[in-house]
């Protein structure tokens, strides 16, 4: 009998994997079989070599992400499928959650298609308030900044990030700053084999303008929560929305993994801030049979 051999694709940032994935490498190989860290893309790597290919610690790919989606397309057996990758890295996925009504954070979307003046850039911001500026294409809040409206430094600084964005043919999101990130934090609500496995709290990210460097997550801001009914209704209806796109390729399957991070308005309700089946991090450590469960997820699709 040959061992199975499973391939977890990553970066060049982390050759042997981002630590939470180390979890499930470890747990693949209690299982007897043979996990493989392999950067995605790296042209060396045979990926028709694996029995199976999980898509797990590739943080870099928001500046490629066209390349990124073609590889994915190339690569035989890949878990989450191609097909929910293209389409989940890109938040306007948001505006389908939103029309299918589910709650998620008011946002202004512009597109350089409507060759925006900064004048007409600042008249879609905010009056009041801090505000978050972010492209739809982007992972680890990279380019993402929190500005002050009523400030005319910080909104200024606002409208040149958003026009210089645009100009780069970047599409754009507008959003007032929740306040809640900073007080009750973000919910991060993992599931795995497309079941809820658990949640975790994440403190805010954004301190001030945006980070232009490859955002890394800050993991000494993360504990282990409860999570209220309506939030894990709402979480359960956003990954049954990516579940039903997901069939729609591929009859009867389920995501391997998905995360829903939801943060609170200001009534209280939650609200999708990100919906995210590419390479979320899990947070396997939280709950020690969570790496178990998804190596057994994985195994699973062998069958
Ligand atoms: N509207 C918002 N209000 C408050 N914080 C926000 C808002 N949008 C984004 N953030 C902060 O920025 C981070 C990154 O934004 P997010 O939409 O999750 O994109 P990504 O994680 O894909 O970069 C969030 O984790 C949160 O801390
Ligand atoms: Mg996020």
């Amino acid at each position: 009998m040959t061992t199975t051999r499973i391939a977890l694709a990553t970066c060049n940032f982390h050759p042997d994997l981002a630590e939470d994935d180390q979890h499930l490498q470890r747990a693949l190989e209690k299982l007897g079989v043979e996990a493989v860290a392999a950067v995605w893309d790296d042209p060396e790597v045979d990926w028709s070599a694996f029995d199976l290919v999980v898509v797990r610690s590739v943080w870099d790919w928001s500046q490629r992400r066209d390349e990124f989606v073609t590889w994915a397309q190339g690569v035989p057996n890949l878990l989450n499928r191609a097909e929910i990758l293209a389409w989940n890295t890109d938040k306007a996925y948001l505006r389908e959650l939103d029309a299918a009504g589910m709650p998620t954070i008011p946002t202004i979307w512009l597109t350089p298609e409507q060759k925006l003046s900064s004048r007409a850039v600042h008249t879609r911001m905010p009056a009041h308030g801090d505000f978050v500026i972010k492209p739809t294409i982007s992972r680890g809040a990279r380019d993402t900044g929190r500005y002050q409206a009523g400030e005319a430094t910080s909104r200024g600084t606002a409208i040149k990030r958003a026009v210089q964005l645009l100009a780069d043919g970047r599409e754009v999101m507008i959003q007032r700053y929740l306040t809640s990130v900073d007080t009750v934090g973000e919910a991060a609500l993992v599931y795995i084999g497309g079941e809820f496995s658990h949640a975790v709290r994440k403190g805010a990210m954004l301190q001030g303008q945006f980070r232009g460097a490859a955002g890394l997550y800050k993991q000494e801001s993360m504990s282990l929560r409860e999570v209220s009914d309506a939030e894990r209704e709402l979480a359960d209806r956003a990954v049954a929305f990516a579940r039903e796109r997901l069939q729609a390729d591929h009859p009867g399957e389920d995501l391997l993994y998905a995360r829903v991070d939801l943060v609170d308005g200001d009534d209280g309700s939650p609200l999708v801030l990100e919906l995210e089946v590419v390479e979320p991090t899990l947070f396997l450590a939280f709950r020690p049979e969570a790496a178990e469960e998804l190596a057994q997820a994985i195994l699973a699709r062998l069958a």
